[in-house]
């Protein structure tokens, strides 16, 4: 089967909403959001929101240079912003806050473009590229576009690891130099080659949208549920740069 680069596919991509995605539970609230737990299918979960107050205006008193930026709450607290940019800081403070609580370090980013090279070596392993994310301890991601591009995902069935595909391994046995043996699948897992993804030619992802909170599974030893496979969205020049909260 003949697969396609992430980074090929449409641009736009022809994005399925997230609510009819077999992976995705849509929660009401907060409390649901971190207690409902992985099952089944279903990997990722969405505090479904549509937040008031001016998220870019906050992105454009920011004005950050190219790449990412970390917001602190300090910088966040001295921009000189009008009433609805006060409301949306408010609801970035609140959400920093909850999830704070929880005992996790959440950060705020501002991302104006990335500086990787998109199509470095046989598995790009940058955050554009479809991938899971793994922890060596039972964990959760946490993740909020509030203004920009939203962040994208893919079921899993509509996927496969690119470390499966033959011509992808073969590249990489050589890169390696060695047998393909239990030392290879450490190199590949050293190396973050085996988080990454690639779609399936009929694969739609779809899109977290902008002011949902999402708590998506990691990988991790035991996990109940396959991880959930995401991206950053595409860049595209002229964009505004994209404002997120990640934990
Ligand atoms: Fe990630």
């Amino acid at each position: 089967m003949a697969f396609v680069d992430p980074l090929t596919l449409p641009n736009p991509p022809r994005h399925a909403p997230f609510a009819k995605c077999n992976c995705v539970r849509v929660v009401g609230s907060f409390e649901e959001l971190v207690s409902t737990p992985f099952a089944g299918k279903v990997n990722a979960l969405c505090w479904s929101r549509t937040l008031e107050g001016d998220f870019g205006e906050i992105v454009s008193a920011l004005d950050v240079k190219t790449g990412i930026s970390t917001i602190t709450e300090e910088r966040l607290d001295s921009l000189p912003l009008t009433a609805a940019g006060r409301i949306a800081r408010e609801t970035i403070l609140k959400d920093l806050e909850r999830l704070r609580a929880l005992d996790l370090a959440p950060a705020l980013d501002c991302v104006n473009g990335y500086e990787h090279d998109l199509n470095a070596g046989p598995v790009p392993t940058h955050v554009q590229s479809f991938h899971v994310d793994s922890a060596t301890v039972p964990a959760d991601t946490y993740l909020c576009t509030y203004a920009g591009r939203p962040s994208e995902g893919l079921p899993n069935e509509q996927a496969m690891r690119r470390v499966d595909i033959p011509e992808t391994r073969a590249e990489l046995l050589d890169l390696y130099g060695g047998p393909d043996d239990e030392d290879f699948r450490e190199y590949l897992n050293e190396n973050f080659f085996d988080l990454h993804y690639a779609p399936l030619p009929t694969a739609r992802p779809f899109q977290f949208g902008v002011g949902n909170l999402w708590r998506i599974a990691c990988e991790y030893a035991g996990s109940p549920v396959a991880p959930c496979i995401h991206r950053a969205p595409d860049t595209v020049p002229g964009e505004s740069a994209r404002l997120l909260l990640i934990s």
